[in-house]
């Protein structure tokens, strides 16, 4: 990261970043920190740098490919301080659900590209993806709750984007989830 950005920062990740809405507003608001957007989705990936492009954001790289290969082989280990997933694919048809991001795997990938002082977060409008994340995430021995209670408080740093607010107005709970790498 440090000849790529030409600098050492903290290094946000974005896995899925459809748009860019997300990545770019906190790009262009964060100038002290350097941020990575994830996404398979070519017409995504063209409208990131566009908005970016409009913002003048000097801090923000894509990277057009399979999200758990870019944690396992592209991320040096412990070199990212937040990684975000907002929103991720649902595949809400039983017969799919098995193509989700969030599993055990995911997990063990995430914890080795995130820093020890790191954090995870998530966010989905799918109560039983939200309630898997949870069970994965619980269960992984990479990673503790940095929340209290059921869910995380809404992420402040997350704006609201057209899946967020579709899954809204179609009376969906929004649920927040925030891990931190396990203390050995
Ligand atoms: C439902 S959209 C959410 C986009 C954005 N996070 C938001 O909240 O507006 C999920 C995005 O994840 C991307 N995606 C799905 N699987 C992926 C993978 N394996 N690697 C990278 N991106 C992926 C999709 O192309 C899609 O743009």
């Amino acid at each position: 990261p440090a000849a790529v950005y030409g600098r050492v920062a903290p290094l946000i990740v974005e896995i899925g970043s459809g748009q860019g809405h997300a990545i770019v507003h906190a790009a262009s608001g964060r100038p002290g920190d350097d941020f990575l957007a994830v996404e398979v989705f070519r017409a995504g990936l063209a409208r990131t740098m566009r908005d970016a492009d409009r913002t003048g954001a000097r801090n923000l790289r894509l990277v057009e490919a399979n999200a758990p290969e870019v944690l396992e082989h592209l991320l040096p280990a412990a070199s990212v301080s937040e990684l975000w997933v907002f929103f991720p694919d649902p595949w809400h048809k039983k017969k799919h659900t098995k193509r989700r991001l969030v599993t055990a795997d995911f997990a063990r990938l995430a914890a080795r590209a995130l820093r020890p002082d790191g954090m995870l977060r998530l966010a989905t409008d799918w109560e039983d993806y939200a309630q898997q994340m949870r069970a994965v995430l619980d269960a992984a021995p990479e990673f503790e709750r940095a929340f209290d209670g059921e869910w995380a408080p809404r992420f402040d740093g997350r704006v609201l984007t057209a899946f967020e607010r579709k899954g809204e107005r179609a009376g969906r709970a929004i649920r927040d989830l925030a891990y931190r790498p396990a203390t050995p």
